[in-house]
């Protein structure tokens, strides 16, 4: 991702040296000083990777930076962003002030901010969410056999809505209820009337069990529509979520690279350019 970047923006990319010691714990070395670092770390398994980046971004400033950018395609604990049950942490705001505390700015895609407006709402320095919706389209276009897309709950429409109109597609979302971290209840609204050919597009922000996009196409498949594939942003897709998917009836699993995984299909680095002002050396 860091190179794919680079490779946009007409600059060099270089890794830092991180060693972990016998103990768990992390020394980031910043060898090359640079005026201002774009620091490219997407943040699943975020307990192990965020504390090295922010030991990359004190690393970075004392090598002679005096601006470091936090590039995280997929920014973690933006899901909890209320107490849900009383004793909890929103952890949202947590990470958002540890973020905003360690970088100048900091860039992601397609944050899960349904309760809340804005990044900057969150993260306490200059932040933005970078929809992926047009690159969703765009796939999307290149599919034509595909003619509705499904969102898993009212949290997904502004989304869904906004995928579908760009590729011209029909949509609908669905009402949701987890009943357990992998287990989901998901019934779906009155569909616009389709061929039992046609393909379906299940699609969500993040894909983790599984279990929510395979509850969604198996609502499809009781109203006749068994052509489903399905397409996230963020594919942290937990062991045995793949297998849980196919076995609803998902033929097609397509994912951004946001988070590395063998269904990545859609490259994000020519989007997060476009968070940076051109020329830049
Ligand atoms: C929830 O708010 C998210 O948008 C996803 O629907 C959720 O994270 C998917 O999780 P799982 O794959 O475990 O159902």
């Amino acid at each position: 991702m860091a190179r794919g970047l680079a490779r946009e923006l007409g600059v060099r990319a270089r890794a830092l040296d991180v060693r972990r010691f016998p103990d768990g714990e992390s020394l980031v070395r910043a060898r090359i000083p640079a005026d201002e670092a774009i620091l490219v770390r997407s943040l699943d398994d975020p307990d192990a990777k965020l504390v090295q980046v922010l030991l990359a971004a004190d690393a970075l400033r004392r090598a002679g930076a005096r601006r470091v950018i936090l590039v995280a395609p997929y920014l973690s604990y933006m899901r909890q962003d209320r107490v849900f049950r009383r004793g909890e942490p929103i952890s949202q705001r947590v990470v958002g002030w540890l973020l905003g505390d360690a970088f100048d700015r900091v860039l992601t895609v397609e944050a899960h901010l349904h309760r809340t407006r804005r990044l900057g709402d969150v993260v306490t320095c200059p932040a933005r969410s970078l929809s992926a919706a047009p690159l969703l389209a765009q796939w999307c276009r290149g599919h034509p056999s595909v003619k509705l897309v499904v969102g898993p709950d009212e949290e997904s429409e502004p989304f869904v809505r906004g995928l579908a109109r760009r590729a011209g597609l029909a949509w609908a979302v669905g009402r949701k209820e987890r009943l357990g971290d992998r287990r989901v209840r998901l019934e779906l609204p009155e569909l616009p009337k389709l061929p039992s050919f046609a393909r379906c597009l299940v699609v969500d922000d993040i894909g983790s069990s599984g279990a929510t996009l395979a509850a969604a196409a198996r609502a499809l498949g009781r109203r006749g529509l068994g052509h489903v594939d399905a397409l996230v942003v963020h594919a942290l897709f937990a062991p045995g979520a793949l297998r849980r998917m196919r076995s609803a009836g998902i033929e097609r699993v397509v994912s951004c690279d946001t988070v590395p995984h063998a269904t990545n299909r859609i490259g994000v680095a020519p989007l997060l350019a476009t968070g940076f002002p051109r020329g830049r050396d």
